[in-house]
C-alpha cells in the first residue's frame, strides 16, 4: 500500500476536524467580548476564563448584565442552568429590551422559580410600546436546575419564535397588516436574577435557601446590531431568510405538542379577536 498517497487526503481530513471542534465552541466567546455587569456587581462572578458567569440573588441584592450593544433583530441565544432548591418568588431572566421607559419594546423569558409542589415555570412575555399583557406559560419537559439548556429567541421582520432546546415553545407573528402590534425598536440583550412576589401569589422567597444562583453560557451574539450600515431586515442575514419566516412542519408538530402537553396559560386564550392570536 502506498501511504504517501493518503497523506493529502488524512491532512484534509484533520484540518476539516479542526474546523469542526473550533466551530463547535465557538458559543463560548468571553463574556466582556458582548457584555458587561448591569448591577450587583458583588453578586456577579465571572469563571471559566469568561466563558461563563453566575448571577446571584440573596437578601441584599439581585444582579444582571446587559449586552453592549442594541440590535434590531437577530438570532438570540442563551445558555442557562437555574437555581437550585426552594426558588419561591425568585425570578432569572433572559430577554431583549430597548430603553427603558414608558413605550418600551421587550420580549421576555422569565424562569419562575418553584419548589416540589410548584416546578419552574418558564414564562414569556412581549411588550411593544410599553403595553404588555402577553403573557404565556409552561412547564419544561426536563429539571432546568441540574444542567444547561438553551433558550433562544429569533426575530426577524415576520415573526418572533421562542426556543427551548432548539423546540420552538411560541410563536408571535408579524400580523402588522391585521392591526396587530409588533417589536419595531432596536433592543439589548439581559439576563438578570431578583425576587418579585408577583410570581408567588405574594410568598415571599425562601432566604434559608438563599443565595440563589443563574449560571449563562453562550455570549456569541447573531444579530443586526444597530446603528449600522446594515438594515436590520436584510437578506444579507441569514435569521431573516425566507425559511425563518415561518415554522417548517415539523417544527409546527414540535410546537404543538409543546403547547398539547405543557401548556399552563395564554392571553391568546382570553383574546380571540385579537389579530395577534388569529394565527
Ligand atoms: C411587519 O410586517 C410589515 C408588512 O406586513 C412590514 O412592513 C413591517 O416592517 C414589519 N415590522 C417589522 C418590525 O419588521
Amino acid at each position: 500500500m502506498d501511504f504517501s498517497r493518503l497523506f493529502f487526503p488524512l491532512l484534509v481530513f484533520f484540518l476539516l476536524a479542526l474546523l469542526y471542534v473550533n466551530g463547535a465552541y465557538e458559543d463560548n466567546v468571553p463574556f466582556e467580548q458582548n457584555y458587561a455587569m448591569l448591577w450587583g456587581q458583588e453578586n456577579i462572578k465571572v469563571l471559566d476564563q469568561s466563558r461563563e458567569v453566575q448571577l446571584t440573588l440573596d437578601q441584599h441584592s439581585g444582579s444582571g448584565f446587559e449586552s453592549w450593544h442594541q440590535y434590531g433583530s437577530g438570532w438570540f441565544n442563551m445558555r442557562v442552568k437555574l437555581p437550585k432548591k426552594d426558588t419561591t418568588a425568585v425570578i432569572t431572566t433572559f430577554y431583549l429590551q430597548s430603553d427603558d421607559g414608558p413605550t418600551r419594546d421587550e420580549i421576555d423569558f422569565e424562569f419562575l422559580g418553584g419548589n416540589m409542589e410548584h416546578p419552574y415555570i418558564l414564562h414569556t412575555n412581549i411588550f411593544t410600546n410599553g403595553q404588555g399583557g402577553r403573557e404565556q406559560g409552561i412547564h419544561l419537559w426536563f429539571d432546568p436546575t441540574a444542567d444547561f439548556h438553551d433558550y433562544t429567541l429569533l426575530w426577524n421582520q415576520k415573526q418572533l419564535v421562542f426556543f427551548v432546546d432548539n423546540i420552538p415553545i411560541r410563536v408571535f407573528k408579524n400580523t402588522t397588516q391585521k392591526g396587530g402590534k409588533f417589536p419595531t425598536q432596536a433592543m439589548k440583550i439581559l439576563a438578570t436574577i431578583w425576587s418579585g412576589t408577583w410570581a408567588s401569589h405574594g410568598v415571599p422567597a425562601n432566604w434559608n435557601d438563599a443565595p440563589f444562583e443563574a449560571n449563562y453560557i453562550g455570549f456569541r451574539v447573531n444579530a443586526c446590531q444597530v446603528p449600522s450600515n446594515q438594515q436590520c431586515d436584510s437578506s444579507m442575514f441569514w435569521w431573516n431568510a425566507h425559511k425563518f419566516w415561518d415554522l417548517n412542519s415539523r417544527q409546527k408538530r414540535a410546537l404543538n405538542n409543546v403547547r398539547t402537553q405543557f401548556l399552563l396559560y395564554d392571553y391568546c386564550t382570553k383574546s380571540f379577536h385579537n389579530p395577534e392570536c388569529q394565527n
